[in-house]
């Protein structure tokens, strides 16, 4: 049995949402259709104002950690939900939802991890407090946990290549990829740069492609892809207006599907995992300014609050194990139900 299994004990926060500014709206995601029709005029006194900007963080947010893995737990855990043994990468694990994910890996035994982001000094940052937090605790001896973060622009196929290039040659092999880098802006459809929604897609879905492929190739022995998408992929957010990112996390939504079934045997399974509106240092700041923009959001979460970034841990754990062995294809929806409506 592992050493180190998830706990449901949540972890570290951060990441990235929408900024949005607002005039006034009242609307949630469900708009009576029994409404009367309102006049222009009427509409445009709650049409959302939106500044043109991008909300992915930049990095100047302070994460308040919690307790990184807060105790193992040992008692009868199912053994195929360990990560013992198995090489994984996180792309975008420099902070938020990706970092998180990273630790929740290890939490539940990955020894080997790469933190693959941006900037190299931030990506082995992340990697070395990776690496301490679980040593500080008294989860893992100095040295059981190697953790090598590797600077990468997965929009960029040459710095994809290098970046695997040196995973093999550190571990000779990947077993679990999480694809989390990835970006959104909002903008109105009439007022979005054309390059701003190329480097979107090429971040998103080219970014996506790239590692996907690139990881395949250190999997002789199969392995498991987990696909960040979003319920964006499969719904439209409001107020804030977003169509190229939306349309974005379709393409990672099918990209999934397709490259499961084309992978299935070579014993390498792709899934999704698509994430609500999750509580990260950015959401957090975005909503600190938007109180109209949090009461639309929580209003239309039926289990009326947002995510925790641990609260995905428990499908990433079983995607990235051999728990999931026969699942491939699938996505897995967290959303507190938001979708469900
Ligand atoms: N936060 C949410 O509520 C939410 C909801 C649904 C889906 N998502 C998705 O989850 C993923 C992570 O989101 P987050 O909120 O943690 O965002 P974030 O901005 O906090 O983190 C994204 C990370 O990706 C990295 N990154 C950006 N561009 C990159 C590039 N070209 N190459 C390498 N790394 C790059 C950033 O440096 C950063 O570390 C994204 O794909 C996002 O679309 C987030």
């Amino acid at each position: 049995m592992a050493l180190r299994t998830l706990s449901s004990v949540p972890a570290r926060a951060g990441g990235a949402l929408p900024a949005v500014a607002t005039a006034a709206s009242s609307s949630a995601r469900s708009v009576s259709s029994s409404a009367p029709r309102q006049t222009e005029a009427e509409h445009d006194q709650h049409r959302v104002r939106v500044a043109p900007n991008t909300a992915a963080s930049n990095g100047s947010h302070k994460v308040e950690h919690k307790t990184a893995a807060a105790g193992g737990h040992s008692k009868r855990t199912l053994p195929s939900f360990s990560m013992d043994g198995k090489v994984c990468v996180v792309t975008g694990a420099g902070r938020g939802l990706g970092n998180e994910m990273a630790r929740t890996l290890v939490q539940s035994g990955a020894n080997e991890l790469v933190v693959l982001d941006l900037v190299e000094e931030q990506a082995a940052a992340a990697a070395k407090e990776i690496e301490e937090s679980f040593v500080s605790q008294g989860l893992a001896p100095p040295g059981e946990i190697t953790a090598v973060g590797i600077g990468c622009d997965v929009a960029n196929e040459e710095s994809v290549k290098a970046a695997f290039q040196r995973i093999k040659d550190l571990f000779g092999r990947v077993d679990a990829l999480v694809t989390a880098a990835g970006i959104v802006h909002n903008y109105t459809a009439e007022e979005y740069p054309t390059e701003k929604i190329r480097q979107l897609m090429d971040i998103n879905v080219m970014g996506t492609w790239f590692c996907a492929l690139e990881a395949s190739k250190l999997m002789p022995n199969g392995g498991s892809i987990i696909l960040i998408g979003s319920m964006s992929g499969s719904i439209v957010n409001i107020p804030q207006p977003q169509t190229p990112y939306n349309f974005s996390k379709s393409a990672v939504r099918h990209m999934g599907r397709s490259l499961a079934v084309e992978w299935a045997k070579r014993d390498i399974r792709v899934n999704v995992i698509s994430p609500g509106y999750m509580c990260t240092a950015l959401t957090k700041a975005v909503l600190a300014t938007n109180p109209i923009l949090d009461s639309a959001w929580h209003s239309a979460i039926p289990v009326g609050r947002m995510g925790d970034p641990a609260d995905l841990g428990g499908a990433v754990v079983y995607l990235a194990s051999d728990a999931s062995r026969y699942t491939t294809g699938s996505e897995i929806v967290i959303d507190g139900g938001y979708t469900a409506v």
